[in-house]
């Protein structure tokens, strides 16, 4: 009987990847019902501003016969930042982590209209905002201007610098696809000019000492694949430089990851200083040059430090087309994190305009999960305020937002995760080589489609198999 279940399952298997291969391949087939017309038939228009973790989930969640609905994003993507930083040293390739917009869509009844640019503008008086084609194909920017009765800003943060001299000129962030094809290449260059035939020994000290400046969990996961790249690699193919290779990872306050409990604080610190990742806290980085970072240690001294690759994740800030907007209602909007927005996510001042994740200051921490959240319940709200007479009164009737903590994760390095998991109403905090299995479970399972969990778990595979593919990006 085992045999037989076995054979079955493996049909049902079978069928269900050609299945999903065919809807792949045939995504107008895989539209379910009528292909409703396209605007002018009375349908409110509401523009999306992004494709991150909000944005995504309330176009999941929404439905397009409602609404004309048009997504306006500078990349056509959805990118599962929580594996980001394993892009950087290639335990994941970044394309495995990528979801484009019109795949994520192609399921939907009636249409989703997505236009690939950047918003510039946003014009709350008279309900448009202007979107910027920035492709390098046109000698000059094209702009164009796109009216709205709902807006929806998931434009998500950029990473703060603080106005640090040097940092946005030096320094790598890790927030973007892009920023960890540069991490990755510069990676790459470092150890390639470190291992050059009669290399001065103190510029192949600089050039291998990796500097990361915040003790956060992105810089944290960041420094983790870094010490496995190291360890599992660097060690194997590069066995002349490998022991001169070093880690430091800067953080101004008294310890790294202020959000984990304090158990998981103290195990982060230890599995650091066992793999030999040397943390300065109290330290606060003043100024960066192309090989130099300066900062300010905790006797107050200041010490420069030669790097040859400097990544810098100190935090977020609000991106150029929030503050914009801000600043337009100097006396709701004094929040620098992001838009101030009620319980229902509408933001102060512009009853049309609604803001989800990290572009919105609430009091919720600005996470994925979060977004996440927030994407889903917007989508009944704006399907609630879609027919009513009175839109106001329509809100009245619906709960406000509420956020669900399933828990904190990230990925310390050497196959080792920390977890702080909400259980019974108390915390519970996990960690070591199963909490890493569990990050693994968790996360794959996360993953927006079959395509990204397969492309992630064969990645996996691939590096298992065959050690980080180490050639330049
Ligand atoms: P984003 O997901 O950042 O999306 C913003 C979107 O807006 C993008 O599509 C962008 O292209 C677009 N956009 C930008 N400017 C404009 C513009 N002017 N006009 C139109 N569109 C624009 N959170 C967790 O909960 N768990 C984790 O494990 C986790 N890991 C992380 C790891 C890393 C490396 C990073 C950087 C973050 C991580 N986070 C994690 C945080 C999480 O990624 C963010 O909180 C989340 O992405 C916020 O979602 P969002 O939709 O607000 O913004
Ligand atoms: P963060 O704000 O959490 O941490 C930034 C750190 O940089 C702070 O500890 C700060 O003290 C430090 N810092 C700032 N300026 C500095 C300076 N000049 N010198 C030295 N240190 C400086 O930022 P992060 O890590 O980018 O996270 C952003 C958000 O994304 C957070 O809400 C976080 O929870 C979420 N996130 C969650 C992850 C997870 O759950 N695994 C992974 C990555 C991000």
């Amino acid at each position: 009987y085992g045999c037989r279940g076995g054979l079955i399952a493996l049909q049902v298997g079978v069928v269900a990847f050609l299945a999903s291969a065919w809807m792949h391949n045939h995504p107008e087939e895989a539209v379910l019902g009528p292909v409703l017309p396209e605007a002018a038939d009375g349908r409110k228009r509401v523009v999306i501003l992004g494709t991150g973790w909000g944005a995504t989930s309330l176009v999941k969640s929404l439905d397009p016969r409602e609404y004309e609905v048009v997504i306006v994003s500078p990349r056509n993507y959805f990118l599962f930042t929580p594996l980001l930083p394993s892009c950087t040293v290639g335990t994941l390739e970044h394309r495995s982590i990528m979801e484009s917009i019109r795949y994520i869509t192609r399921h939907k009844q009636g249409r989703f209209r997505f236009v690939e640019g950047e918003c510039t503008k946003i014009d709350p008086e008279n309900k448009k905002v202007i979107v910027q084609d920035k492709s390098e194909l046109h000698g000059a920017t094209t702009e164009s201007e796109l009216k709205y009765d709902y807006l929806v800003i998931g434009v998500g943060a950029e990473t703060a610098t603080f106005g640090i001299p040097g940092v946005k000129e030096h320094a790598c962030f890790l927030k973007e696809i892009w920023d960890a094809k540069k991490i990755r290449s510069r990676l790459s260059s470092c150890i390639e000019s470190a291992a050059f035939s009669g290399q001065d020994p103190k510029e192949q000290e600089r050039l291998l000492h990796m500097v990361v400046v915040g003790g956060g969990p992105t810089g944290v996961e960041y420094a983790g694949e870094l010490y496995d790249y190291l360890d599992e690699d660097l060690r194997k193919w590069y066995p002349e430089i490998a022991d001169k290779f070093r880690i430091t990872l800067i953080e101004a306050h008294n310890n790294v990851l202020a959000s984990f409990s304090k158990e998981l604080i103290s195990y982060t610190e230890s599995t650091f200083k066992d793999n030999k990742i040397n943390v300065r806290t109290q330290s606060v980085v003043k100024g960066v040059s192309p090989t130099e970072v300066t900062i300010k240690n905790p006797q107050g001294e200041i010490e420069t430090l030669p790097y040859g690759l400097l990544v810098w994740a100190a935090g977020n800030t609000a991106r150029p087309v929030v503050r914009d907007l801000m600043a337009k209602f100097p006396e709701l909007q004094t929040c620098r994190r992001g838009l101030s927005v009620d319980d229902k996510l509408r933001m102060l001042g512009a009853d049309n305009i609604f803001v989800l994740g990290d572009a919105s200051a609430s009091k919720y921490a600005p996470t994925a999960q979060v977004a996440n959240q927030q994407g889903k319940y917007l989508a009944k709200v704006l399907s609630k305020v879609v027919n009513a007479e009175d839109p106001s009164k329509a809100l009245q009737d619906i709960k406000p937002f509420e956020y669900t903590h399933n828990g904190s994760l990230a990925y310390i390095g050497s196959e080792k995760a920390i977890a702080d998991l909400p259980l019974f109403g108390s915390n519970y905090s996990t960690s070591g080589p199963m909490t890493y299995l569990f990050w693994k479970s968790a996360y794959l399972s996360n993953l927006f489609s079959v395509r990204n969990a397969s492309l992630v778990l064969l990645d996996w595979t691939k590096k298992f198999a065959f050690g980080r593919d180490i050639a330049r990006e």
